[in-house]
């Protein structure tokens, strides 16, 4: 499977494609779906993650699923609420003076019965995932600008250890358990590592990711946005790839690294026209030639992309491969 060669560190002259978000509102199978639940519910009954997970293979055509689940699931299995509303950052219900973890005690049976399930309609590669600790840390103070998280690791460097201590225990038996239940590999989103300074991130951020890296046993790929100023950092970590965004030239990092590298198109793209999707799709792909490459985009696929593009694109993949 190409995709997993690549991931597992093989060349070859075919890139696999998936995108970020790839089932979500830019699919109008989703917004049909979504019209007969609430987000927090598509998450939560595992035939619905099934089909959800399910929709890009159908419709794009994609060579990898990602699992359908959202990174604050896990933290129901501390006891946290969370309220999505259209649109705009999720809200987390939790006391972080009163964290326990004690195992997830079958709090999360519901996302690895939509693996099993989805295990038994495709051989197509299956993509788990959890939050680096420090993003989901993020979440946990409904400060959509993320002022107060960080001075937190400032003012309480204590508290913040013993709870990224628990937010690591809790994503090592989240993810074990979603390979166990048939994930391939594991994408670990540290979406917001981005706004920590260098020194910040190795101190008091990188031995979590170095410890969620270290104990789980398939592929991994770590994705950071906005992030390099890290860069150095996040090649020490033992991934297997590492995901960037449009900001970073990945062309220039394949020179500092012998892995899989996965990204990075400028999301934006996917509303120019086609003949711009196709020439920024090549110009990546001759550019990553002879690099282990995993075709996606540099962050996720946005709501209001058109649906057509985005086969487009996948198609373009396919076709260079195929040429
Ligand atoms: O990639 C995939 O298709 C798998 C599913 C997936 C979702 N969220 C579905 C989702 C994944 C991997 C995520 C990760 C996620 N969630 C991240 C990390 C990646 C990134 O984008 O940086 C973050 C930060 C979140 C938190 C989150 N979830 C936010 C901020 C929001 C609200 C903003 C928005 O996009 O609506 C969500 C909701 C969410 N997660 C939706 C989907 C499909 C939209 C829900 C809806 O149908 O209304």
């Amino acid at each position: 499977m190409v995709f997993l060669d690549r991931l597992n560190g093989t060349k070859g002259s075919q890139t696999p494609i998936w995108l970020m978000r790839q089932a979500g509102r830019a699919l109008k199978e989703y917004r049909e779906l979504r019209r007969n639940y609430t987000f927090l519910q598509m998450c939560t009954i595992p035939e619905i993650i099934a089909k959800t997970t399910l929709l890009p293979i159908d419709v794009l055509n994609v060579d990898a699923a990602i699992l359908f689940s959202d990174i604050l699931i896990p933290l129901l299995a501390i006891n946290a609420k969370i309220f999505y509303h259209d649109g705009s950052s999720p809200l987390v219900d939790i006391d972080i003076n009163n964290i326990h973890y004690n195992g997830l005690s079958n709090k999360l049976d519901f996302v690895f019965e939509g693996i099993k399930l989805v295990k038994t309609y495709t051989k197509k590669p299956l993509i788990g995932f959890a939050a680096g600790p420090f993003t989901l840390f993020c979440y946990l103070f409904n400060d959509t600008k993320f002022y107060s998280p960080k001075a937190f690791i400032y003012q309480e460097p204590q508290k913040f250890a013993k709870l990224m201590d628990v937010l690591t225990n809790l994503t090592i038996d989240y993810l074990n358990n979603q390979l166990e239940s048939g994930c391939d590999c594991y994408q670990l989103f540290d979406s917001w590592a981005g706004i920590l300074s260098p020194s910040v991130y190795k101190k008091y951020v990188f031995d979590y990711n170095l410890k969620i890296l270290k104990a789980l046993k398939k592929p991994s790929i770590y994705f950071a946005t906005c992030a390099n100023h890290l860069l150095d950092y996040i090649l020490a970590l033992p991934a297997n790839a590492y995901s960037f965004d449009w900001r970073v030239d990945l062309p220039t990092i394949s020179k500092k690294t012998n892995k899989c590298l996965q990204g990075n198109l400028d999301n934006t793209i996917l509303f120019a026209d086609k003949n711009t999707i196709k020439y920024h799709a090549i110009n990546l792909l001759d550019q990553m030639q002879g690099n282990i490459h995993i075709f996606n985009l540099g962050h996720g696929v946005l709501p209001q992309t058109p649906q057509d593009n985005l086969k487009f694109l996948v198609d373009v993949v396919h076709e260079y491969n195929n040429s």
